[in-house]
């Protein structure tokens, strides 16, 4: 997938500046487009495989959680502008715990594209905030909401809602995520009702950060 990406981009730049060629930039373009979603398809199907083989790992170090959630809603405003959805983040500092920073990057990546892809171009918030010693993430679109019927099994595998069938996707990202979630010992709610947008409530254990909690580090002597 990576040398198959790597020459469809060689080729876009290639021909990029091609006015004779324009149709087939374009084409080459939608090339890379599908091989980048194929490759997220890919991604999810090996994940759900790792978690269903009891294979997955978590490498937890330090997050400092406000600054993962705004590099985050960084890397998503450029689509989100393209949309014309506000994509706002309020968050309490500091707040850090011991978590696996890519996994907690793929589960607020997951909630955060779903706000935006299922969002109807309203306005998406994230709140990051601490309730004792839990790190609690909000994730609020006001879009259409979620049948009570289709919340039950919304954290299942494969499972989509029958009303957003034109926009492409495996029903893998909330099983992942729920998943994940789990495997850091939190939760994940939904709160959402038919035409009041939903809401995915993220709560995250906050390990005891103070001196002589940390795995220490041998000293060379
Ligand atoms: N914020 C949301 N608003 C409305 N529907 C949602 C939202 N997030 C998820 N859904 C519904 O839940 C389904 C499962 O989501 P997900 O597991 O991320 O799979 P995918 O996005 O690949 O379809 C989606 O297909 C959609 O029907
Ligand atoms: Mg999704």
């Amino acid at each position: 997938m990576t040398a198959l990406s790597l020459q469809l981009q060689l080729l876009v730049r290639a021909l990029k500046f091609r006015s004779e060629l324009a149709n087939s930039y374009q084409g080459v373009q939608l090339c890379l487009n599908q091989v980048s979603k194929l490759n997220e398809l890919l991604d999810d199907l090996l994940d759900m495989t790792r978690i269903r083989t009891g294979q997955v790992v978590l490498n937890k170090t330090v997050v400092d959680l406000p600054e993962l959630l705004h590099e985050i809603v960084n890397r998503f405003q450029p689509e989100a502008q393209a949309l014309g959805t506000s994509l706002t983040i309020t968050a309490e500092n500091p707040l850090s715990g011991i978590w696996d920073p890519l996994r907690l990057e793929q589960i607020f990546t997951n909630l955060i594209s779903n706000a935006i892809k299922y969002g109807n171009r309203q306005p998406v918030e994230i709140s990051v905030s601490r309730r004792g010693s839990q790190g609690v993430v909000t994730v609020q679109d006001h879009g259409p909401g979620i049948e009570p019927e289709f919340q039950k099994k919304i954290f299942r595998r494969f499972e989509r809602a029958p009303s957003c069938g034109h926009l492409g996707g495996l029903g893998l990202g909330l099983y992942i995520t729920h998943q994940l979630v789990q495997a850091h010992q939190g939760t994940i709610r939904l709160r959402s009702e038919i035409g009041r947008g939903s809401q995915f409530i993220v709560t995250l254990p906050i390990a005891d950060l103070s001196e002589g909690s940390l795995p220490v580090q041998k000293q060379a002597s």
